[in-house]
């Protein structure tokens, strides 16, 4: 087995690119990203916000989570969770990103259900984003700064639910909206305004389906086309990208 990472002194550089081996030592940078992330919000603000993402790529952070190696260094009571998008389907549906997150990680660590915020995907959608920007409201003093934001790419360069040419993408006022993805499915997802207030984005990246679009967005010579991703940018946080060595082995001389 190899040595899972300790969380050390945590690296604050506005972007971090990190390219990791394979998909499970992505996995542990993640949770060790997590970890650190945790500690640090606890000491300055007791309390730790993150907003979890869905797809295939961060199921595997959700349970190392639960491993007692690094749901030790959690409090977990003190940790308030939220998701970066949802489709609008019910939570006990198997493409819902809150069942993905439920049966990988918080069916097995001690966050009370109270500081669970699910996006209630069975819900009339626009009513859905509302009460979902409503209740992110009530629990910031001020704007909602989220301490972590996790996120995935898609091959066509969508983050969250923010699909290329959506006018979800446009949004300047709400912090949740209501988008479609390519097949038609309603979805609910944060919005930039949101995404780019956070205190820490992580952008999870496996497999070599999105090495094209990496070398696209982070690859020499890369120029703004306006994807989804590249609208990632935090104002006054960081922006940590975790590749597997699939989908960035590629990158010739990654930057800004
Ligand atoms: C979701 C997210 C989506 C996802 C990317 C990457 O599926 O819930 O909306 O943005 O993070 O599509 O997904 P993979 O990790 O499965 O490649």
């Amino acid at each position: 087995m190899s040595p899972m990472p300790t969380p050390g002194p945590i690296n604050e550089a506005p972007l971090r690119i990190e390219i990791c081996k394979d998909g499970e030592d992505l996995a542990r940078h993640a949770a060790g990203l997590f970890v650190a992330l945790a500690g640090k919000a606890l000491g300055a603000r007791r309390q730790f916000t993150v907003a979890l993402a869905g797809g295939r790529t961060p199921r595997r952070m959700y349970e190392l989570l639960t491993e007692d190696h690094y749901a030790y260094q959690v409090v977990w009571p003190a940790v308030r969770i939220f998701w970066s998008d949802e489709r609008c389907v019910a939570p006990d549906d198997g493409r819902s990103n809150y069942r993905m997150a439920l049966e990988t990680m918080l069916s097995k660590v001690k966050v009370p259900p109270g500081n669970i915020h699910r996006m209630k995907g069975e819900e009339d959608p626009a009513s859905a984003a509302a009460s979902c920007e409503k209740d992110l409201r009530d629990r910031f003093d001020g704007p909602p700064r989220i301490d972590l934001i996790l996120l995935g790419m898609g091959t066509d360069g969508h983050v969250a639910s923010l699909f290329p040419a959506s006018p979800a993408l446009e949004e300047r006022e709400s912090l949740v909206t209501v988008s479609r993805d390519p097949e038609g499915l309603a979805r609910l997802t944060y919005t930039l305004p949101l995404i780019n207030a956070a205190r820490a984005v992580a952008i999870l990246v496996s497999g070599e389906e999105k090495a094209p679009m990496l070398r696209r967005v982070l690859g020499a010579g890369a120029r703004d086309e306006g994807l989804p991703v590249q609208r990632v940018r935090p104002a006054d946080g960081q922006l940590i990208w975790l590749l597997d060595q699939a989908a960035g082995s590629t990158l010739e001389s990654p930057h800004a």
